[in-house]
Formats: structure tokens, sequence, C-alpha cells
């Protein structure tokens, strides 16, 4: 088991790709505080996957909202004894033309999607630094190697976690604190429920494998960085596409 004895925590870890990312974490031997603002959800995946041997708990935390992720991090710490991982991945979609976006809308997405991951490093760093070490991935997407038309804080906000990723990656090497992130393709989660069929059909036709990606195929590759055999891994952006910034 690639994770056995690790203590973790994976934000918007009640759905979609976080809830898998659990799901693999809990199978490798990890124990896992669940943090999501969706209570109902995260509260039952915790309690389907706690065992004897593996703590799984669950914890509201609003990710833009610094006192609930300092909170979160001080009780991983008190269940677990100490902070090895943590999965920066919750996030929220926004389309709209660039023209039309309003602030607020704007605001909201960089919000989540970029303060949240660099409010978690933040007080994840500092546990992991009294831990002797630690790995942080943070999820990002192929929108932040490549644009799209309509996605423009969403974009922004995911080449933000790109380079974020980086710049920790280089400030704690000397740690043992390993930074990487994720980038998924589309990935068929709820997400992407809003798509009618034509879009999700053009969507799948930008994928050279010729499908939308799986969750389950996400929490490998966030495993796998997790765990002690990426060990010389650091700074990576790690592209989960199908191929599709590969065209
Ligand atoms: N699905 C895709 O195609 C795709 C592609 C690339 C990247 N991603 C990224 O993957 C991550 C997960 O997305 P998903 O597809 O699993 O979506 P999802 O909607 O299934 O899950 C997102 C989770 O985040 C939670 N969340 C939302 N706002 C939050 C907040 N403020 N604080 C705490 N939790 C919050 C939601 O309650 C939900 O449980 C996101 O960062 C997303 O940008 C998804």
């Amino acid at each position: 088991m690639r994770l056995q004895g690790k203590a973790a925590i994976v934000t918007g870890g009640a759905s979609g790709i976080g809830e898998y990312t659990v799901r693999d974490m809990v199978e490798q031997g990890a124990h896992v505080l669940i943090a999501d603002i969706n209570d109902a959800v995260g509260e039952q995946l915790a309690q389907e996957l706690r065992t004897e041997e593996t703590k799984v708990i669950y914890q509201h935390v609003d990710v833009t909202d610094e006192a609930q992720i300092a909170a979160m991090v001080e009780q991983a710490v008190a269940e677990f004894g100490k902070l090895d991982i943590i999965f920066s991945n919750a996030g929220i979609g926004s389309m709209a033309p660039s023209h039309e976006l309003s602030y607020e809308d704007w605001h909201r997405t960089i919000a989540i999607n970029l303060d949240g991951v660099f409010l978690c490093a933040k007080h994840a760093l500092r546990a992991m630094k009294q831990n002797g070490g630690g790995s942080i991935i943070n999820c990002a997407s192929i929108l932040g190697h490549v644009g799209q038309a309509a996605t423009a804080s969403y974009t922004a906000a995911k080449g933000g976690v790109v380079n974020l990723t980086r710049a920790l990656a280089v400030e704690y090497a000397k740690e043992n604190i390993r930074v990487n992130a994720v980038c998924p393709g589309y990935i068929d989660t709820p997400l992407l429920s809003q798509l009618d069929d034509a879009t999700k059909q053009h969507l799948i036709s930008l994928h050279p494998l010729g499908r939308l990606g799986k969750p389950e195929e996400i929490a490998k590759a966030v495993t796998f960085l997790a765990s002690d055999d990426a060990s010389f891994i650091t700074g990576a952006n790690l592209l989960v596409d199908g191929g599709y910034t590969a065209q």
C-alpha cells in the first residue's frame, strides 16, 4: 500500500475527483480528512470509508475562509498526529464571455480556485515543516497550460496554480516538502453536468484518446504524486489529459 499510515487532507473531497482521491488514498492505507462545503455527502463518505485501522473524518471547510483552513489543518494534526499530504482540489467552473463576466464572478472563481489553493498550502506547510516533510498536490487543469474561449477567470486561476506550484516547490524543497500539481483534461464529474450533449461530444473530440477522463484516473495520479514513489518529483505539473495538450 503506497500511503500506509500517512495522514492526508483532501479539499473538495465530497464529489468528483476529490471523492475518488479520498477513496484511493484510503485504499492505499492513508487516514484522510475530507474538507468540503457539501456536509451531508462529505459526512456520508467519511462514514462509509472509516474502519478500525483507518481514520476518515469530515470537516466543513470553505476554502475561501482562512480561519476555517487553519482549523482544518489543526484538526488533522489533532486526529492523526501529523500531516503528510494535502490535495488542494476544491474548485468551481466558470463560463462566460469575458466582456460579460462580472467582477464578482471573476473574483469568486479566483478566490476558490487560486486563493484557496494558496491558503491551504500556507497552513499545510506550517504543519509539514514541523513534521520534517510532506507532499502538497494542487489541482490545476489543462486550462493552466492552454487558453479557451469564455473561461477567463477559470483559466487565469489555473495558470496561477501551475506557477504557484513551481514557486512553492522551489521555496520548500530544502524542508523536504514536495509540491506538485495534476492538470486534468475534461473529466466526467458533476462539474460538467451543466453541459449539453453536443458540447460534451465536442469536448470528447478534443482528446486524442477519444473520451473524457474518469475521476479515478486523476485520483491515481494524485496518490502517485503523494507517495514516496514520486520522491524525486517536485515542481511538476502532471498533465492527465488523454493527449489534449499534446496536439
Ligand atoms: N471535471 C473536469 O473536467 C476538470 C478538469 C480540470 C480540472 N478540474 C478541477 O478538478 C477539481 C475538482 O473538480 P470536479 O470536477 O471533481 O468537480 P465537483 O464539482 O465534482 O467537485 C468539486 C468539489 O469542491 C467542493 N467545493 C466547491 N467550492 C468549495 C469551497 N469554497 N470550499 C470547499 N469546497 C468547495 C464542492 O462542494 C465539490 O464537492 C477542481 O479544482 C476543478 O477545477 C476538473
